[in-house]
């Protein structure tokens, strides 16, 4: 049941741990990317169950290109795996799939698939699946402020035109809600370049299980520890205004 005090309408994760959850099992990290993607399965089902409008993840930084190429080859053909497998599922599911991140310097089979991912599930409105892939939120906050600094060159916009709200809608973020909940697994307690913009307001919990063992249970706690929290936005609590 949606309520929409105690469910976050934008829940943003860090899928952080798969290598060290292999590694915990003496097997290779790819093993642990492997598994992580049931656990993904398993989340973006239990958003939707949840009531959420907008579930982020993490799938790879624009530093995660610094990796072994074998890991990172690992890592782009799991994603495009993902898409391939799931994409049919997911739109008959009502998930609508959005794309964040630098697609510059992409192979063009990948942005394709991911722009056709789009497409197909453009009208669907049970979820949004946000899925950040090269992404990198420093490289997306200065691509806006290229963009805007372009426009005021060019005379489109006047300089008192740059705001806030006019930057916002120059992120790969445009249109959508800020996440209230951004959850990190694996116990590493950062957020390694992602959405620093949109989550100036964000309630963080940090959880310790690696993601490949993030389950449904797990997202319930990390949602009732947000719920406990109280949002205050730089003002006064409820009680005391
Ligand atoms: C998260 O797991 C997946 C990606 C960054 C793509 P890691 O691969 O970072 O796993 P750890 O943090 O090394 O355990
Ligand atoms: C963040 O995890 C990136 C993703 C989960 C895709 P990392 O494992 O890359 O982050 P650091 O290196 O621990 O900060
Ligand atoms: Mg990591």
């Amino acid at each position: 049941m949606r309520s929409t005090s105690t469910i976050p309408r934008h829940a943003a994760i860090i899928m952080d741990g798969n290598g060290r959850w292999a590694a915990a099992r003496g097997l290779p990290r790819s093993a642990g990317h492997k598994a992580g993607i049931d656990a993904l399965r398993a989340a973006v089902r239990a958003a939707a169950d949840f009531g959420i409008e907008y579930l982020t993840i993490y799938s790879f930084s624009t530093e995660n290109w610094s990796r072994p190429k074998t890991e990172v080859m690992f890592l782009l053909e799991l994603l495009r795996r993902f898409i391939r497998q799931d994409v049919a599922e997911l739109h008959a599911s009502g998930v609508r799939i959005h794309v964040i991140g630098d697609r510059e310097g992409l192979d063009r089979s990948i942005v394709t698939m991911l722009e056709d991912a789009e497409k197909l599930t453009r009208d669907n409105t049970k979820l949004n699946l946000v899925v950040a892939f090269n992404y990198g939120s420093r490289q997306e906050i200065t691509r806006a402020a290229r963009a805007m600094a372009a426009d005021v060159a060019s005379g489109k916009i006047a300089l008192a035109d740059v705001t806030p709200e006019a930057l916002d809608g120059q992120l790969d973020t445009a249109g959508m809600p800020p996440p209230d909940l951004l959850i990190r697994t694996g116990g590493e307690q950062r957020i390694s370049n992602f959405l620093l913009w949109q989550c100036a307001y964000a309630e963080f919990v940090f959880v310790p299980e690696f993601w490949p063992d993030f389950t449904a249970d797990i997202f319930a706690r990390a949602i009732a520890e947000y719920a406990s929290r109280e949002r205050r936005f730089g003002g006064l609590k409820a009680q005391s205004a």
